[in-house]
């Protein structure tokens, strides 16, 4: 199928989509799903922990970001911006949480309004005067409205990357914002995870699909793309990076951990066992 044929009326499954379609897709598809994402995976993530993928693994435990005071922080497709929160509370930096999503933005406010109220509608003790809002910017991670090289450190946690039709422009754009010697890390979907069924029990231990089909997951209602996710493999983000003018320091394939007894989608410790579930990629720009 090619893309002129368009998608078919309601469906979910592989074919080709432009990067206009899945930009207006998955901009109205985090909008609708913002709450009910953190419905369901709010408990795991937290209100302020920075948790890197389904793993569990906190940046608390791997500082890939390493992080310093006085250093300027932006993340990209930030959703509810926990990870932000965590950075702002455990340094002394300047953090912009991003998202291209408004439901998702307003659902980090809410958060954050949230957890300054307290459970009972108090202020939580050491809220005084000075605690201050969370900055939230909504922007497309592959045109970030900043000065180049003006940002510290770039990072994602399972934002953007698969979202896009072309990741490289987004470590392009991330290299742009950064300064020298800065570092942009993003986690996302291990590649190899395209090759399997999205099964989180003993159907997701075999390979049904190529590793190499670049096609797209898509969904359709009504004859119109309502999400595009896009597989890279792991050669394709070695190659992204190096266009970019960046230099890979890490590609991180996190274990999953014994303590870490739940599934999350096709994530679970059975599979986790087997095959690596995230790729985190840790890329700095020289000096
Ligand atoms: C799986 S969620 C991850 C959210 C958050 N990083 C977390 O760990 O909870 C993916 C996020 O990427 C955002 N996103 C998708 N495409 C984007 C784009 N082109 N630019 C910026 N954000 C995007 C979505 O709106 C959504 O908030």
């Amino acid at each position: 199928m090619t893309p002129a044929d368009g998608p078919p009326v309601d469906a979910a499954g592989r074919w080709p989509v432009d990067g206009d379609e899945t930009r207006s897709a998955n901009r109205s598809w985090w909008d609708g799903e913002a709450e009910d994402y953190y419905a369901e995976h709010g408990a795991f993530l937290g209100d302020s922990e920075f948790v890197w993928g389904p793993e569990g693994w906190t940046e608390g435990e791997l500082d890939l970001l390493q992080v310093r005071d006085g250093m300027t922080v932006l993340e990209v497709g930030s959703g509810a911006a926990q990870c932000s929160r965590w950075l702002a509370r455990h340094h002394d930096v300047r953090v912009v949480a991003s998202d291209l999503s408004m439901g998702m933005l307003r659902t980090a406010r809410r958060i954050e309004a949230a957890g300054a109220a307290g459970a009972d509608g108090a202020a939580p003790a050491g809220a005084g005067p000075t605690a201050s809002a969370l900055p939230l910017l909504q922007c497309d991670g592959l045109a970030l409205p900043l000065a180049d090289a003006s940002v510290d450190r770039v990072f994602t946690a399972y934002g953007v990357m698969p979202f896009v039709a072309d990741s490289g422009a987004v470590l392009a754009e991330a290299a742009r914002v950064l300064r020298p010697g800065g570092r942009f890390v993003f986690s996302t979907s291990h590649p190899v995870r395209w090759a399997f069924p999205d099964d989180p029990g003993p159907n997701g231990l075999t390979a049904t699909t190529s590793y190499f089909d670049h096609t797209p997951y898509v969904e359709s209602a009504a004859g119109v793309v309502t999400y595009a996710e896009h597989h890279r493999t792991i050669g394709d983000l070695v190659r992204q990076v190096v266009s970019a003018g960046l230099v890979l320091v890490d590609l991180v394939e996190p274990e999953w951990p014994a303590r870490n007894e739940q599934a999350w989608g096709g994530w679970s410790p059975l599979r986790g066992s087997l095959l690596p579930g995230t790729a985190i990629v840790v890329a700095d720009r020289p000096r």
